[in-house]
Formats: C-alpha cells, structure tokens, sequence
C-alpha cells in the first residue's frame, strides 16, 4: 500500500499548478471603490417588483484592456436588490445571453419553483418571473446563476449580485444602515486573466480539482480599491463570491472589528475578532471602527500549514492558494466626531425546540488525482448529481439534523438551499458560525452537525439543492436534490 505521504506526493505530481497566462503587468492599482447601484424595485403596497436583465458588457479592469463581462442590468455583476420582512417579491428575469441561464436565490426560504435552481432555466430571449414573501429576518443573501454544469463559468463572468433584507429589529437598531455611505457591500472574487483582457477560466486539472483560483482579487469588480470614508463606523457586508477560494481576512495592522451578521442574518452577540475565514458563498457583516483616522487595509493570510510540508496544511493552502493578498485599503480621513455606541444585543433567534423528526447522514466524496480521470470524481454518498433522481423527500415544516461528513482530503462549503440552519457541532466552531448559516465549510476528514427547521413550502415536483459551494465541484456532481413534501 502506498504510504500516506507519498499518496499525497502522487496527487500534488499530478495537479501541479500549470504555468498561468496571467496577465501579470498592467494592473491598474489603487482604484477607487465602486459597488454596484441599489435596486428597490416599484413598490405597491408590500408588493415589489423587480425587473432583471442578464446582459453582456466590458468592464475596465485592467489597465488599457477591456474584459468581456456579464451582469445583471449592468456590466459586470448585478445590482443590488433590497426588500423588507414581508413584502412580496415579484422579479421578471429577462436572458439576454446567447445561452440558457438561471437565476438562484441564495440564502432565500422561498417556494421550491421560485428558486431558480438548475429547474427553472432560463432560455436565450425568454424571461422567467419569480415570486415569493419574504419570511426570514434581515440578512445579506445573494444571487447568482446556477445552471447546471455551467454554473462555476456563469458566475465567473458575472452573474452574481447582493440580495439585502431589512426588518424592523434592524431598522430600530442603530447600525450603519446607509448604502454606499457607512454600509457597503463587498464582493470578493478572484479571477485569471488571458493577455487580451478576458477572464481566463479553466484551463487545468488543478482548476478541476481545487476549483478555479484566480490570481487577482477584486472587490465588487476593482482590484484593490480604495475606499475613502469620514465615518467613524462603518459596516462591511462581505460575500465571498469566489468560485473556490477561501478567505482568511484580517487587517494589517491586526484591528479588532465588530462581526454582527453571518448568512442569515444578525447574531444574537457582537462577536469580536481580529479574524475571520470565509469560505466561498458566505457572508459575514462587520462593523469597523476608523476613529483613529488612519488607514488600513483588509487581507487575505493564507492559512499557516500545521503539518510542514506536504499535509493537510498543505492542500488547505492549495485551496486559500498560497500566496498572500491585500485586499481592500480603507483610507480614513476627517472623521467625523460623532459618538457611536454598539448595541449590547443584536437579534434574538427563535429557538427550536420543536422535534427533530428525522436524522439524516451524508458523506461528500471525491477522488483525486490520476483516479479522478475514471470519472464521477464528486459524489454525495456515492451519487453524483443527477437531474432526474431526488435523492431526499423531506416534511414540509419539519425539523432535522443532517450529519454530513468530508470524507476526502479538501475542505468543501457544504450549502443547503431553502434553509437558515444552526450548526450544533463542528471542529473548532468559531464564535461567528454560532448563527443563523445557510453554507458551511467542513475541514477534511470531519463531521459536522445542522440543526434546520425546513419552511412550511411544498411541491411534489421541484427539488431545492444542496451541493459543495465550490462550483467546479457542485458542476462535476458534488451535489444533490431533495424535495420537500
Ligand atoms: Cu449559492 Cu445552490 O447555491
Ligand atoms: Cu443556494
Ligand atoms: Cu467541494
């Protein structure tokens, strides 16, 4: 039998980073921050109506290139749409893309048919209405494509926006709450570029693998903006919007910052930390204090590697990549000196005490390397991904613990749609992921416990998803569907 090590020797011959057509000259560099526009659609009465174009644009992101890019009713990415806690949403999507898309609504409860999942493509020239109430608290979801096998090359172009719900606890709360002015939004997503500007996507085995990384980082499009402020405090609502890449954030001068809100929305606590990993689909809403007047910026620290060498540590830092990035600066100047004091409670969570009616077990499965060429290299319990099977019937408005496990040697975000759960056991849970999550990242070789209390929504024929959230992964089959009856 071969040893461990050289087990894991083979694999790393195998993947070996191919040399990147990485345009590497040319970058444009302290950029200003820009974010997409807010969308509040029309309102009448709690109705409110969105509508949606999926388009085609170039972007300036490099120096003195222009890149092909996709957005939602603008260039690259979408805006961002923001509804309350009860209103209606009623969202008209038109494709104007030479290929069939999707569009999912991450992080939403929401109507199986409503969700825009690999069921509810939409064709070139067509458009597809969705619509559905908003039942969850404020939180920072997403959206983004998820057509099948396609879905890591759509939102490589673009196809990725914010979904902002407010509620009237948030609302009463005195957080930064101005779009754009102490409240932004902050995309984060790596991407390669090809000489002529364009993105490149996959072009190696170690993209298959690993997922794509990208040697530049953005921020709601920019590579590392700069974002100039003279509020004392202001909120970041992250979205790790990568395909793959998980982040380790800090910033350089080792800052504390406030984490107020994970996916699905506040935290019952301010959590204070000078850290945070998130991995791709995430988010993480942090207050930071600049009253000091200075400037500093928000990196990326690649994860230190416990084993030396040629270990876990080492595929974990395959995954975050190993290099080091800085992220965002934010410059603080003028302040103004107003006084801001931080609520000693954010959300209180309903408990659920109701009972657990089923237990569930999964097992997320890949082979690597030279094995992973035999085919159906990502599975969940040995199945990969098919359209045509539901793999789980779930009761409508029931409780369950799903106990899924990594049984392989790369950590995946493990996401289920239609729900906001609660982890109730993980190695080494942080204090962050004590909240309401629709996507968590479980660490090789390790188990993990979810608490989720499914919403009252049935329908026979529509499955919602769940599926590793880096999209090469969920493309090649880490993924699979359960309806909810
Ligand atoms: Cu963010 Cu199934 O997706
Ligand atoms: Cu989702
Ligand atoms: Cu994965």
């Amino acid at each position: 039998m071969l040893s461990r090590r050289l087990f894991i020797q083979t694999i790393l011959a195998a993947i070996a980073l191919p040399k990147r057509i990485l345009f590497a000259n040319g970058l444009l560099s302290n950029n200003a921050f820009k974010f997409p526009s807010l969308d509040f659609g029309k309102r009448n009465g709690r109705d409110v109506y969105f509508n949606l174009n999926i388009q085609q644009g170039f972007s300036d992101i490099i120096a003195n290139k222009k890149t092909k890019t996709w957005g939602i009713n603008q260039d690259f990415l979408g805006v961002t749409l923001q509804a309350n806690k009860g209103d209606r949403v009623h969202i008209k999507v038109t494709n104007h893309l030479h290929q069939t898309t999707t569009l999912h609504w991450h992080g939403m409860k929401l109507p199986a048919n409503a969700d825009g999942g690999p069921h509810q493509p939409i064709e070139p020239k067509q458009t597809w209405l969705s619509e559905f109430d908003i039942i969850q608290p404020a939180a920072t979801t997403w959206y983004h494509s998820h057509q099948l096998h396609k879905t890591g090359e759509q939102v490589y172009q673009g196809l990725a926006g914010l979904f902002i719900i407010n509620d009237e606890v948030s609302n009463a709360m005195q957080l930064p709450s101005e779009y754009g002015v102490d409240d932004f939004p902050v995309i984060i997503q790596d991407r390669d570029f090809n000489r002529d500007g364009s993105f490149s996507y996959i072009n190696s085995m170690h993209d298959k693998m690993m997922g794509k990384l990208g040697n530049v980082v953005l921020v709601n499009g920019v590579i590392k903006p700069v974002l100039n402020t003279k509020k004392p405090l202001i909120r970041l609502r992250i979205l790790n919007g990568s395909n793959a890449r998980t982040y380790h954030l800090s910033f350089d001068d080792n800052r504390h910052f406030y984490i107020i809100g994970s996916d699905g929305g506040l935290l019952e606590k301010i959590v204070k930390s000078n850290s945070i990993t998130l991995s791709p689909s995430e988010r993480m809403e942090i207050l930071v204090d600049i009253t000091d007047g200075t400037s500093t910026t928000l990196r990326h620290k690649s994860a230190n590697d416990s084993m030396g060498g040629m270990g876990m540590g080492m595929m974990n830092r395959m995954m975050g990549g190993a290099e080091d990035f800085n992220i965002l600066q934010i410059n603080a100047s003028k302040i103004d000196k107003t006084q801001f004091k931080l609520p000693e409670k954010l959300a209180s969570h309903p408990q659920i005490n109701k009972k657990i009616t089923q237990k569930r077990y999964f097992d997320l499965q890949m082979k690597m390397g030279p094995m992973m060429m035999l085919g159906n290299a990502f599975s969940i319990n040995g199945k990969t991904m098919n359209i045509n099977r539901i793999d789980e019937v779930v009761k409508a408005g029931s409780t369950e613990v799903w106990v899924v496990k990594n049984s392989s040697m790369m950590a995946h975000p493990f996401h289920i749609h239609n729900v906001q759960f609660k982890i109730i056991s993980k190695p080494n849970i942080k204090p962050y992921e004590r909240g309401f999550k629709d996507t968590v990242l479980i660490e090789p070789n390790s188990i993990v416990e979810l608490l989720i209390e499914f919403p009252s929504y049935k329908d026979r024929k529509n499955p919602y998803m769940y599926h590793c959230h880096i999209l090469e992964h969920e493309d090649q089959g880490m993924m699979g569907q359960f309806v909810v009856v």
